[in-house]
């Protein structure tokens, strides 16, 4: 070999390892999640919008207003890509809005009857904001609070760390909790993982998770209702008509309420029965047959045959609720000012029972000074 031909192989194999390199340090680095305006509150605090993204393409955009997953846009089996949950364009919408688009809930998701509950002998009382009980937190939930981000990246993915100080007697829980959700864009999978993490300075109750909407075929594209829902719960918990549960825990066996096999939303959601009547459709908390051993376990699968995309959630949590979505009539309109019709898209909120500071059967949802809350949630999409 001439010194000349060494040198530029050298110069080779150096060009080599920096085009291995480049592309790897990108989805590492701590600086490359896009942070865009996402406009001003009433109050004059301005939102940001944060983009992370996989090299796959896989993306999901958070706003630090309410923990808000603003969109997730995820490829069909053709490899075209769709933004599979609803929202709004900018935080005004967020705002004003009364669904809970992709929100983080909290104090307490779900409903506490009567918005009460009694801890340590002292009675505390909630806003009553959803009939006669307590619903997703209350008048100003976490999901309208302003969260603070931090970049929190490393080699599993780009990462959005949101923080929230919940001030004793917020909307009257007690305890100062300091709450924390860190959303990751797995690099090696089209998956968004959620952990959150809280603790308290005085004894309360607590139940959070996000209140995504998905339409696998597309955000504000026809009903849910062909798509195909797998629940790993045999069992769930009935209501009563303002869908507080009974205390119940109930087979689904020959029930509507059986999920135990990949089945049609629409096939018995307008059959004759009680609880489907109550819910107005499903909206209801199955127990999940991992139960509440604090391991992350499959959960639910939803299936669009139209477009081959699938979603897997898994959970920590003992619980999830299915709302098919009965609520939306089409007067909001949301991102590209899509009308979002009835059942044009369904939750799937892990969670702690609902309303089970009152029922001392269900899995505690009391945090402890000196105790972590942990729990983690992952979205992940596939095609078939
Ligand atoms: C949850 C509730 C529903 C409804 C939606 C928001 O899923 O269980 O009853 O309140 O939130 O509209």
């Amino acid at each position: 070999m001439t010194r000349q031909t060494g040198a530029i192989a050298i110069i080779f194999l150096f060009l080599l390892v920096v085009a291995a390199v480049v592309p790897f340090r990108r989805s590492h680095a701590g600086s490359n999640i896009d942070k865009q305006a996402f406009g001003k509150t009433r109050q004059g605090e301005p939102a940001d919008l944060y983009v992370l993204t996989n090299k796959a393409g896989f993306e999901v955009a958070i706003t630090n207003y309410g923990g808000t997953l603003v969109s997730i846009k995820a490829p069909d089996r053709k490899g075209q890509f769709a933004d599979v949950i609803l929202g709004y364009d900018t935080v005004t919408g967020y705002e004003a809005g009364k669904s809970y688009f992709g929100g983080t809930i909290g104090r307490y998701a779900n409903r506490i009857a009567h918005g009460q509950f009694v801890l340590n002998g002292r009675t505390y009382t909630l806003a009553r904001n959803d009939g006669e009980n307590h619903l997703h937190g209350g008048l100003i939930g976490f999901n309208k609070r302003v969260w603070t981000a931090k970049d929190v990246s490393s080699s599993a993915g780009q990462a959005l760390e949101l923080s929230y100080l919940s001030k004793d007697g917020e909307e009257g829980y007690p305890g100062n909790l300091s709450v924390t959700a860190v959303f990751t864009v797995l690099a090696d999978r089209n998956a968004l993982k959620i952990d959150y993490l809280a603790n308290t300075d005085k004894e309360t109750v607590l139940n959070l998770t996000n209140h995504a909407y998905f339409n696998l075929g597309g955000q504000g594209v026809g009903d849910i209702l062909g798509q195909q829902l797998l629940l790993h719960a045999s069992k769930f918990t009935p209501v009563d008509s303002t869908l507080i549960p009974t205390g119940e825990v109930r087979n689904v066996h020959n029930t509507p309420f059986d999920f135990l096999h990949p089945t049609a939303i629409g096939a018995r959601i307008d059959r004759d029965d009680e609880q489907l009547k109550f819910g107005k459709g499903y909206d209801h908390n199955w127990v999940l047959d991992h139960g509440s051993q604090q391991a992350l376990a499959s959960a639910a699968e939803v299936y669009d045959p139209e477009s081959g995309r699938t979603l897997t959630v898994s959970t920590t949590e003992p619980g999830i609720q299915f709302y098919s979505g009965n609520f939306l009539d089409g007067t909001e309109h949301g991102k590209d000012g899509k009308a979002y019709t009835h059942r044009s898209a369904l939750c799937l909120e892990t969670q702690h029972f609902p309303d089970s500071p009152n029922h001392a059967s269900f899995p505690t949802t009391v945090l402890k000074p000196g105790r972590e809350y942990r729990s983690t949630t992952v979205y992940r999409f596939s095609t078939k």
